[in-house]
């Protein structure tokens, strides 16, 4: 199974993180792709520039690849020195391409979805610029989850702390955490808001949520 990378910053981390998993790497012009390259990401260049054809490319950036989907990795599920990230029934794709980036930056230890929002969905690896090739993604049931639950709510407790090993549970755009984790929760997280700001985007919750332990 494949997944489009569109775009050079999609291509550079994919080149950077996972470098067997990257095909088809496709350039409007070798010239222009080498300059981009050598100013934004030269650790990348000569990967990129040694796999690159010259073909026709619709991302303005004028790069693109295929990218290889790994195979799954739940040792991430039981065991972690980080926070796992769990997005209980996402609806938005680029909501969550958007908590893979930063969950990638901040180092967690992966990103579970439950639901029937596709992980690996184009869309989604649009929205994490490619970082899906830092660290583990993968859907899961929630049965297969262990470690101390850290619900992330508005309702919660300001002070409540993040383990290291937490499962950091984020909520659905319209309804948020579900009951069944509300149920397993050793704590219960909020980020204050000022009054009449009903909730964050998921992204920057679990932005706030990964930085503050940080
Ligand atoms: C857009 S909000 C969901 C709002 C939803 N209407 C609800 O009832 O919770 C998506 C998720 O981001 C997290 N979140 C947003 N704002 C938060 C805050 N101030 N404190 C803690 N978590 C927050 C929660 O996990 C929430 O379920």
């Amino acid at each position: 199974m494949t997944v489009p990378l569109e775009g050079f910053h999609a291509v550079k981390h994919a080149l950077r993180f996972a470098p067997e998993l990257v095909t088809g790497v496709r350039v409007r012009g070798l010239d222009a792709a080498r300059t981009l390259a050598r100013s934004l990401a030269p650790d990348v260049t000569e990967l990129l520039l040694a796999a690159a054809t010259v073909g026709e490319v619709a991302h303005h950036t004028g790069v693109e690849a295929t990218g290889e989907i790994p195979p799954r990795d739940s040792s991430v599920l039981t065991y972690r020195q980080e926070p796992l990230v769990l997005l209980d029934r996402p609806r938005s794709p680029g909501n969550a391409g958007a908590v893979i980036r930063v969950a990638a930056a901040a180092g967690a230890s992966g990103v579970a979805m439950t639901g029937p929002l596709d992980p690996w969905h184009a869309t989604v690896v649009r929205g994490s610029a490619g970082l899906h090739y830092a660290l583990p993604v993968l859907s899961v049931l929630a049965a297969e989850v262990s470690g101390p639950i850290v619900v992330l709510d508005a309702a919660g407790d300001t002070a409540a702390s993040l383990p290291p090993d937490a499962v950091l549970v984020v909520g659905s755009e319209r309804s948020g955490v579900g009951p069944e984790w509300c149920e397993r929760a050793d704590a219960v997280l909020a980020l204050p808001m000022r009054a009449g700001v009903s909730s964050l985007n998921l992204a920057t919750a679990t932005a706030a949520a990964l930085y503050r332990r940080r």
